[in-house]
């Protein structure tokens, strides 16, 4: 199965991030943004009012990582700017079933994510329910870390899972991913890979996103 790729924006050069889309859209599946708010994370960095700039430029699925606590509360302005996925960490949230009913009920999809010292089993009991699982493959916050190895076994697992349940959840992989552990990830039974550095911090992130995919074997 073909990998999908999401350009992570936050590596963007953000005073021509319209421009910087347009370089890598051809290549890639999804945009992905990632918000956080100095609290689940300790950087801040981009909101709604930048997804709303976003749905004016491209027509590619806008997927919004909320690094945030109570990712709920900013959801009503998630889906007024536009966003079509909207993914919340496990460790930020009480009630993921509910959670996902909330999303859904703005006309979004939603994903739950795991930070590296998560059990990716955390999701299981929600699988049914979710668009997409996200492992991070770093420590979240920060874009141009290096890819953890052990977060591997934690793909086979959830790949596993959702086979075993005959479901079509998308599992996507965020931080470190380039060309050589993209298709390790894929290997693992990951659908999506996530990357900032690997594209944007390219000298052509065009080419790099083209290359990406076609390590996914897009
Ligand atoms: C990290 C973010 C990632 C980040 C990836 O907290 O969730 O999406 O942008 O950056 P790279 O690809 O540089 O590791
Ligand atoms: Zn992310």
């Amino acid at each position: 199965m073909p990998g999908k790729v999401a350009a992570s924006i936050l590596s963007a050069d953000f005073a021509h991030l319209a421009h910087q889309v347009k370089l890598v859209e051809q290549h890639v599946d999804l945009i992905h943004i990632d918000a956080m708010d100095a609290h689940f994370v300790p950087p801040l960095s981009v909101g709604p009012v930048v997804v709303e700039s976003l749905r004016k430029v491209t027509a590619l699925p806008l997927h919004c990582h909320l690094m945030v606590e109570r990712p709920e509360a900013l959801f009503q302005d998630f889906a007024a700017a536009g966003a079509d996925i909207v993914t919340c960490h496990m460790e930020a949230i009480d009630d993921p079933a509910e959670t996902v009913r909330r999303a859904a009920s703005l006309g979004m999809r939603a994903g739950l994510a795991v930070n590296p010292s998560t059990d990716v089993d955390d999701v299981f009991p929600f699988l049914e329910f979710v668009d997409r699982v996200l492992v991070m493959t770093v420590q979240p916050g920060w874009a141009g870390q290096r890819f953890l190895d052990d977060s591997l076994p934690k793909v086979e697992s959830v790949r596993k899972e959702i086979d075993r349940r005959g479901l079509a959840v998308e599992v996507e992989v965020d931080g470190g991913i380039d060309e050589r552990s993209g298709p390790r990830c894929i290997a693992a039974g990951a659908t999506v890979l996530a990357a900032a550095s690997s594209i944007f911090k390219a000298a052509d992130p065009g080419d790099a996103a083209r290359r990406l995919a076609a390590a996914a074997g897009r």
